[in-house]
């Protein structure tokens, strides 16, 4: 296939060309002329530019919020969008935006557009949705003058009543968006988008051309086009291979596809520990988690990535794919220094397999933030303790934004073996030399990271009082 298809307005697009790295608000605004979608901070901070992306899913479509200002327009190929201009039909109201108006839920309005996007979406989730539900759902929105209450209220209204077009035009929308298939290259082999449809053409591409930018989510990718004006000549994208997203189930052990969005291993990483689980929902917020994937997160190599310390203290093996050879290495190898990593040009992040804890192992971990939701960590603790006879008899932690990279605390581990968890509490880190920048001091950080130990150690010894004093 040679042109970008996506559906609109119940009608086929089909674009054949267009610069690789276009963002999908630029398309929006520029070019379709579609204004009702605003640029706030163009990096997937404010929620202004949300718009509602449609994937066909087993006979019906799913609806997931997503900031259009960090996705390329090029991701939305074979998926339906819909933005804050589609809602209103014959000059009523769409349900959500009316409940908008009864809350006095707006002022200036910048913001609402983005609002009404994450609730439509919401409403469309097929289940009862709860205040915690609102909440949650638009963490990812900013608005700074209506102030929150109204907004909330309007969404619980709203999310009673989704029974609109969208929502009887399920089935037939399917059908349209099963029709466009097949492996996607626009351009030439100077400048292309290509987003291969099964993850063995995927890893070919790649190693073909392994100058090529690799993106899967773009909620990296995107701010360096947006902010760092790093053109993008060569995109080959992840996201159309489905089995590259695929999340196994093996008992003792989950295998991860890299590109498994956020959204998509929350429930696994809950069989694993509910801190894994709690740790997902507080990555980004649901517009960034619908797209951002556990493979980015590894393969950006970020100090201060979250999966990473947590997945290394569980023990994950990563695996590596150029063209058709596969190496597996410990998740915690892999990050050499700050920047760089243990990865060749054109080859992909291809899976990840995390064991399970066993019952004789205590699983936490915990991210220290400013503000609790949509926040990148200052710190990151990640902690397993294997418990024979009471006593510590193998420990795997592991921090981010202690060090360069994501690191295990080496010295710590050993000096707790043999140890009770209580015994152990007096045990001060010695591993990190950690920096201050605008997150955090250096200070605040060796406080916070040896909180978290002790917390660590107070749950394995059942305490359940958990206040720790920094
Ligand atoms: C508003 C906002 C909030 C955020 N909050 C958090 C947070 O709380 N915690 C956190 O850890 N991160 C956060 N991030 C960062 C980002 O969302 C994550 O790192 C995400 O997991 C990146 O995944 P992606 O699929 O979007 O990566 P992309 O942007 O697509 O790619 C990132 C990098 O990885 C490479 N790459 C991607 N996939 C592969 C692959 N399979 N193989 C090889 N290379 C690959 C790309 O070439 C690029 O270098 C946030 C980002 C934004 C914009
Ligand atoms: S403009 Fe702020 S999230 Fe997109
Ligand atoms: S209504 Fe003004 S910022 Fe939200």
């Amino acid at each position: 296939m040679n042109a970008l298809e996506f559906m609109r307005r119940g009608e086929l697009v089909r674009i054949e060309k267009f610069a690789p790295d276009t963002m999908l608000l630029e398309y929006l605004r520029l070019t379709e002329k579609s204004k009702g979608t605003k640029e706030g901070c163009n990096e997937g901070d404010c929620g202004a530019c949300t718009v509602v992306l449609g994937t066909p899913d087993n006979g019906r479509v799913r609806y997931q919020a997503v900031n259009a200002c960090i996705l390329l327009l090029s991701q939305i190929h074979g998926k339906e969008l819909i933005t804050v201009d589609d809602l209103a039909r014959g000059g009523i109201l769409h349900p959500v935006q009316q409940a908008m108006v009864d809350a006095h839920a707006s002022q200036c309005g910048f913001c609402t557009p983005g609002f009404v996007m994450s609730l439509f979406s919401l409403a469309h989730e097929n289940r009862k949705i709860t205040r915690q539900d609102v909440v949650e759902q638009i963490a990812g929105n900013l608005c700074r003058c209506t102030g929150y209450r109204p907004i909330i209220d309007a969404g619980l209204a709203a999310c009673d009543s989704a029974d609109d077009h969208w929502h009887k035009a399920q089935a037939e929308m399917c059908t349209k968006l099963r029709a466009i298939q097949g492996d996607l290259f626009v351009g030439d082999a100077h400048s292309f988008f290509a987003a291969p449809s099964t993850s063995e053409a995927l890893a070919d591409l790649c190693a073909t051309y392994p100058e090529a930018t690799i993106v899967s989510g773009c909620t990296d990718v995107g701010l360096w086009i947006n902010k760092q004006m790093r053109a993008q000549p060569k995109i080959i994208y992840t996201g159309a291979a489905q089995d590259f997203a695929q999340i196994v189930d093996h008992g003792d052990h989950l295998s991860i596809g890299a590109g498994a969005t956020y959204e998509d291993a929350f429930e696994a990483f809950g069989k694993i520990s509910p801190d894994l689980s709690g740790l997902l929902r507080r990555i980004g917020a649901r517009q960034v988690r619908a797209s951002g994937t556990i493979g980015g997160n590894i393969a950006n190599g970020s100090p201060i990535g979250d999966m990473p310390p947590a997945l290394i203290a569980l023990g994950a093996t990563l695996y590596l794919r150029h063209g058709k050879s596969e190496r597996a290495m410990k998740l915690e190898d892999f990050f050499i220094a700050y920047g760089k990593q243990d990865r060749k040009p054109g080859e992909l992040v291809w899976r990840i397999d995390v064991p399970k804890a066993k019952s004789n192992q205590i699983f936490n971990c915990a991210k220290i933030t400013k503000r609790r939701d949509d926040d990148i960590s200052a710190v990151m603790g990640a902690f397993l303790f294997t418990i024979e006879n009471e006593k510590i008899v193998a420990a795997r932690i592991a921090y981010g934004g202690m060090a360069g990279t994501p690191k295990r605390a080496t010295k710590t581990e050993a000096a707790l073996i043999g140890k009770t968890p209580q015994e152990a509490m007096h045990i001060v880190l010695d591993d990190f030399e950690p920096l201050s920048d605008m997150r955090a001091s250096a200070e605040y950080r060796s406080t916070v990271a040896n909180a978290l130990l002790h917390k660590a150690l107070m749950q394995a010894a059942g305490e359940t009082d958990l206040q720790v004093h920094i």
